[in-house]
């Protein structure tokens, strides 16, 4: 089986992915609850197995402030591989491509991602680390929703500890 991660600006996208991206979206995220998200990444994060996609996600460049003070973070969203591709370790090959990406690529201290309860093992399988927070961030109309996330995971991309305080992600989550 040959598996291929690619990355695309959302300019390069072929159309074609694109639409197979929104269905997979509607598949994967059928209850997305009303927090407002940043839909368009700054890379979108595609594996194919022989040449078929069967898995995506999104990386958000932000420089956040984490206890009052810049942090470069690499952020993960969007995480899906439809039902039919499950459990072949295809998301999986596909973030610990994109951690590469961000430290190699992009200089990106931190990757950080949100989450639920159920998936903490998964991620932190792939050196995920859970933090407490608390986490800030923008809604268009200026509602704090900081309470719907459930889990906020960080993965250490330059050797930096994680600073203690509060999680402003300076803009719309992912
Ligand atoms: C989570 C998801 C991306 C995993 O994709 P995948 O390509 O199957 O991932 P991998 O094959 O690399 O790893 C599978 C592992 O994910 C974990 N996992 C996936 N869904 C899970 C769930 N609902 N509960 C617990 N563990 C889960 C398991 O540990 C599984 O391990 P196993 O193969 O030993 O059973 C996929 O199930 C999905 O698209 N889910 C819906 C969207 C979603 O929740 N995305 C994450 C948003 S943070």
């Amino acid at each position: 089986m040959t598996v291929h991660v690619e990355f695309y600006t959302e300019e390069d996208l072929p159309r074609s992915i694109g639409e197979t991206l929104t269905a997979w979206g509607q598949v994967c995220f059928p209850d997305d609850h009303d927090i407002t998200w940043t839909y368009t990444p700054h890379w979108h994060v595609l594996t194919r197995a022989e040449r078929q996609p069967v898995s995506y996600l999104g990386i958000f460049e932000r420089t956040g402030m984490v206890g009052g003070k810049p942090v470069r973070l690499g952020g993960i969203g969007s995480v899906m591989t439809p039902p039919e591709h499950r459990g072949m370790g295809y998301s999986s090959t596909a973030l610990e491509a994109a951690a590469a990406f961000m430290r190699d690529r992009l200089g990106s201290t931190f990757g950080l991602l949100v989450t639920g309860p159920k998936l903490i093992g998964f991620y932190g399988r792939l050196g995920w680390q859970r933090v407490p927070g608390p986490i800030r961030f923008w809604q268009p109309d200026g509602a704090d929703r900081s309470e719907r996330i459930d889990v906020i995971m960080i993965l250490p991309l330059a050797g930096e500890p994680w600073p203690d305080g509060l999680i402003d992600l300076c803009g719309l989550p992912w």
